[in-house]
């Protein structure tokens, strides 16, 4: 069975970042995948104190809801994230959850222990304004902590126009577009 976890960014509940992952969601369930979703927003983590302990151990010094999330990042197939842009990049609290995974970092460059077999992901994102360079930030950072968890980030799409919470209602398309890229995933197109 494939195993996804699915990373719900946003500050906010059922607005259109999270739509658009439920949207995906579905056709992945359909398919049989189990969905384990995590998210940022309600987790009680500690920003990263970037006190370099991970680079003798692998393993970061803190101890908080983070603990149990890193092995399940090693073991899922697939990582799914949909995340608003807030200021050219991503929510806080989900760039505090990602900075923790300093520790895998170190894993792979300082410590060059075996890596985690090669899975993919998919970023959806969702903003406000209608152009491509406000995402660049956000798709850059959330590539970039696939690599590190040995993923690529495979399959991504950029939902401009959207700002209310219920923008998403108006646009069938977008969720058409997550639908397909979730099929993209599964099927490595
Ligand atoms: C703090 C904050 C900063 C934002 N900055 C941007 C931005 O730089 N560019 C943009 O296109 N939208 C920006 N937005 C708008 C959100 O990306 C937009 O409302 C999005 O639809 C929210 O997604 P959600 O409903 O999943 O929370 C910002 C929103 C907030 C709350």
């Amino acid at each position: 069975m494939t195993d996804i976890l699915a990373v719900k960014a946003s500050a906010r509940r059922r607005g259109n970042s999270d739509t658009i992952m439920d949207a995906a969601l579905e056709v992945l369930q359909e398919r049989g995948a189990e969905v384990q979703t995590v998210v940022p927003k309600q987790l009680s983590i500690s920003p990263c104190l970037s006190c370099n302990a991970c680079f003798e151990t692998g393993a970061c010094i803190q101890h908080d809801d983070m603990d149990e999330l890193y092995s399940r990042f090693c073991e899922a197939d697939h990582v799914i994230v949909a995340s608003p842009v807030y200021f050219t990049s991503l929510p806080g609290h989900f760039k505090v959850f990602i900075d923790r995974f300093q520790c895998f970092w170190a894993r792979m460059y300082v410590l060059e222990t075996a890596p985690e077999p090669k899975r993919t992901g998919m970023f959806l994102c969702v903003g406000a304004m209608d152009r491509e360079r406000y995402f660049n930030c956000c798709r850059t950072t959330v590539s970039t902590w696939m690599h590190v968890l040995n993923m690529k980030c495979r399959v991504s799409r950029f939902l401009p126009g959207l700002d209310e919470r219920d923008d998403i209602r108006e646009r069938p398309d977008y969720l058409e577009q997550a639908r397909q890229a979730a099929l993209e995933l599964l099927e490595g197109r």
